[in-house]
């Protein structure tokens, strides 16, 4: 099915404005937007306009309730300039899985990949061709019924827009391991990509902050031992010549990237090992001489080193030169996207 989409365009491009050498992440948009309604159980008013400010009723339900979804993807390019989407219908299934955790209505595969392709085709100048830096594109969805009460609203808007990134960590990030608050249990909404989970981690990261770290580790909410996630990215461990992570256990994001690094590992020939992993584990790796590398994984964060991991009075310090699982996942994966590295498994599709 093909969807028809009402196209405005910009009468002069911003893009002249930027500088793709210097891109804080997150702060710089491109010209155009897609936006959809869903009214009577329809997606409808299906349009590409330029980026604008969004007017919304006090009373709209997002805000009170909290139906806020949304994905992280990258748009790349390769040397001959084509637009390059990484594994899109994984996204498009994943804001789905949200949307159904949050009571919020699907939106077609069909019309989020004929949206992603239609902007991110008419937004391609702004693709970065540094390396590691790239087209962050955000689709996002939430609840626009003006209601006060507790239900699923009736109405919503999804919108996609995108902008020019550079990295999103550009040093070797310090964790400190939670054991105060807890992001999510299971039978919760931690799988689901939802705007909550992301508040939760705030005043742990102020905290960590304060104290000389990045960001939050997450520990289980039950036992407050398990690993689950960092607040931005998922997590790996090298220990010995193993590479681990938490499985997904419903309250852990089930990750793109983490997905990712998991087939490429296996097809290198690493044992990669999916399970719970307590952070006793890791200390005692770590006194051992066993603990190599950690790392996370992330859209945004692509494959982030670790340098410092602390938890109550242990601090974790790794040796940044043992670095060759982690060096070797973000060239890879940075090498596919930009098809200096042969895209084998077929992730890659031109927008
Ligand atoms: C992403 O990696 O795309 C995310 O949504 C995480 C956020 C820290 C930007």
């Amino acid at each position: 099915m093909s969807y028809q989409f009402q196209v405005t365009k910009v009468n002069e491009t911003s893009l002249p404005k930027v500088d793709f050498n210097n891109i804080p992440f997150g702060k710089t948009f491109s010209d155009h937007m897609f936006v959809a309604d869903y009214i009577n159980g329809e997606w409808t008013n299906l349009e590409i306009k330029p980026i604008e400010l969004i007017p919304t009723h006090p009373g709209n339900m997002a805000w009170h309730y909290g139906q806020a979804i949304f994905e992280g993807m990258k748009a790349t390019r390769d040397a001959e300039g084509h637009a390059l989407l990484f594994r899109p219908e994984l996204h498009a299934k994943r804001l789905n899985n949200s949307a159904k955790r949050m009571s919020m209505p699907e939106v077609p595969e069909e019309l989020f990949l004929q949206a992603l392709h239609t902007l991110v085709d008419m937004e391609k100048a702004w693709i970065p061709p540094q390396t590691g830096s790239a087209l962050y594109i955000r689709p996002f969805m939430y609840a626009t019924d003006a209601t006060i009460g507790v239900k699923a609203s009736d109405t919503y808007k999804f919108i996609i827009f995108v902008m020019p990134v550079g990295p999103y960590y550009t040093n070797p990030v310090k964790l400190l391991a939670q054991d105060t608050y807890v992001r999510a249990v299971v039978g919760g909404v931690g799988e689901a990509k939802t705007a909550g989970n992301y508040a939760a981690s705030l005043l742990p990261a102020t905290m960590a902050r304060k104290e000389g770290y990045d960001q939050v580790m997450w520990l289980d909410g039950v036992h407050k031992k398990f690993i689950q996630e960092v607040g931005t990215m998922n997590i790996f461990f090298v220990v010995g010549d193993e590479i681990i992570t938490p499985n997904l256990d419903g309250a852990i994001l089930d990750g793109i990237t983490r997905k990712c690094m998991i087939e490429l590992f296996k097809d290198k020939g690493y044992k990669v090992t999916e399970r719970p992993i307590t952070i006793d584990e890791i200390v005692e790796a770590s006194k051992n001489g066993s603990l190599v590398e950690i790392f996370g994984t992330g859209t945004a964060a692509v494959v982030a080193p670790v340098s410092h991991l602390k938890y109550k009075d242990e601090i974790i310090e790794l040796d940044m030169a043992k670095r060759n699982i982690s060096k070797w996942a973000y060239d890879t994966i940075n090498g596919i996207r930009n098809r200096t590295i042969e895209d084998k498994f077929g992730w890659i599709v031109e927008a």
